[in-house]
């Protein structure tokens, strides 16, 4: 029995061979894609969009891990979250620094009616004190361990005090959020955060990609 939920991140795949890459994952019985929407505008960079996430869920049965790196303006965030309900999203990461109070409100709201996980990330400048109103109402929290914007960035370690922090929250006050981490993660990183108490870990480059030879054993040291 695996202890720790893998989630690859497809941001590092050569988009020209995202089937082989699915079919790698498929074939290392990975159940959980992270899905990484960027908008050049909260986060320096642009991903995909509904378009490509729609294409891989009508072709594959991978539980899918929305993680967005967006801000939200001229638009209600249930509007700019309609397309991206589509079939096994099963949960939606917004990021505290990129949405309003009242936009975070309406993004729990329309998780709780839609049956999505809702799941709260803090960038690496960020203390988890920032979100402690949100830990009795969220499934997931996110700590990134790189700034969000590129795959394959060096680990950055304030993120195990963050994750230990967040651990001993949800043990003091019967909190049922997971702890997922997401970036930086490789041969080494892995053991820190699985020891800091981390449920789920998010791998890019680590996982997806031609270089990547060895998935299973990967798959098999991040799983635990
Ligand atoms: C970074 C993304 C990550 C990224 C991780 O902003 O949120 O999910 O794909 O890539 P690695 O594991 O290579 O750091
Ligand atoms: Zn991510």
């Amino acid at each position: 029995m695996a202890k720790f939920i893998v989630a690859p991140s497809i941001l590092t795949a050569n988009f020209l061979d995202l089937k082989s890459d699915l079919d790698k994952l498929k074939e290392a019985k990975i159940k959980w894609i992270h899905y990484d929407v960027m908008d050049y505008n909260f986060v320096p960079n642009l991903s995909f969009g509904p378009k490509i996430l729609t294409d891989i869920v009508n072709s594959y049965n991978f539980n899918m891990d929305l993680h967005l790196m967006v801000k939200i303006e001229n638009i209600s965030v249930k509007e700019y979250l309609k397309p991206f309900l589509v079939k096994n999203v099963k949960q939606i990461t917004v990021h505290f620094e990129a949405l309003t109070k009242k936009q975070i409100l309406e993004f729990l709201d329309f998780c709780n009616s839609n049956n999505i996980s809702a799941s709260i990330s803090i960038n690496p400048d960020t203390d988890v004190i920032k979100i402690k109103k949100y830990l009795p109402k969220i499934k997931n929290v996110l700590v990134m361990s790189v700034n969000p914007g590129f795959g394959g960035q060096s680990f950055i370690s304030n993120s195990l005090d963050k994750i230990q922090k967040l651990k001993a929250l949800k043990e003091e006050n019967n909190y049922s959020y997971l702890i997922q981490v997401d970036g930086g993660i490789n041969e080494e990183t892995y053991k820190l955060v699985q020891k800091a108490g981390v449920d789920v870990i998010v791998a890019g480059s680590y996982l997806v990609g031609s270089s990547v030879k060895n998935l299973k054993e990967r798959v098999a040291k991040l799983e635990g």
